[in-house]
């Protein structure tokens, strides 16, 4: 065997059924409420109605098998479901990854946005099925469904990269995303909430 070569995965293929939503063979699976996206709306009060409401399923993120571990590049699919709380589109709760490496995203269904944040600049990417979003190394990303259909991407990343999600709530990323009519419009992170 090569040097090179690393266990325990091996070579393999990876089945994404797009309807079902899953990845064969599945690795971890997580969920995120509204409840887990604690300050990080801008309306503390909507998303606090919200969770007494329902607490709905604002994302879910499917894994393959391929573990986070250095030198291994994992893959997941998150979906987003379509919403907004307070006027601010439903998104990823964002991370920073503390050890800086590139990252990309493939839109596959629905309409979202991708947002990054280094600390200084924003940048905002239109994502639709087949645009491919690229993550530079010390960007901070957010996921936004801007649509009334689940986004769905496809995320590939190193697997030694961590994820920090303290850095977003300290930092923020650069910009709010806004339902306007029937489009989105952008504002300073830390705003107040117009009432
Ligand atoms: C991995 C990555 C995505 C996100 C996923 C959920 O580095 O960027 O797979 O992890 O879209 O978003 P977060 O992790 O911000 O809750
Ligand atoms: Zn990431």
């Amino acid at each position: 065997m090569s040097d090179y070569s690393v266990l325990p995965v091996p070579p393999m293929s990876i089945r994404f059924d797009q309807a079902a939503g899953t990845l064969s063979p599945a690795g971890p699976e997580l969920t995120r409420r509204m409840s887990d996206l604690e300050g990080l709306f801008l309306d503390q009060n909507a998303w606090r109605t919200a969770v007494a409401d329902g607490d709905p399923i604002v994302y879910s993120v499917v894994s393959s098998l391929v573990p986070e571990a250095d030198r291994e590049l994992p893959q997941s699919i998150t979906t987003i479901q379509p919403g907004s709380t307070g006027g601010e589109f439903w998104m990823t709760k964002g991370h920073q990854h503390p050890n800086h490496q590139g990252e990309i995203y493939l839109g596959i269904s629905g309409r979202g946005g991708l947002l990054m944040f280094d600390g200084t600049d924003t940048r905002w990417v239109d994502m639709t099925p087949g645009t491919i979003g690229y993550i530079p190394p010390g960007w901070a990303h957010r996921s936004v469904n801007v649509g009334g259909k689940p986004y769905s991407f496809l995320a590939v990343y190193p697997g030694g990269a961590g994820h920090d999600y303290g850095w977003v709530l300290e930092y923020g990323l650069g910009q709010r995303v806004w339902r306007q009519d029937d489009g989105v419009a952008f504002g300073g992170y830390f705003a107040e909430a117009s009432s």
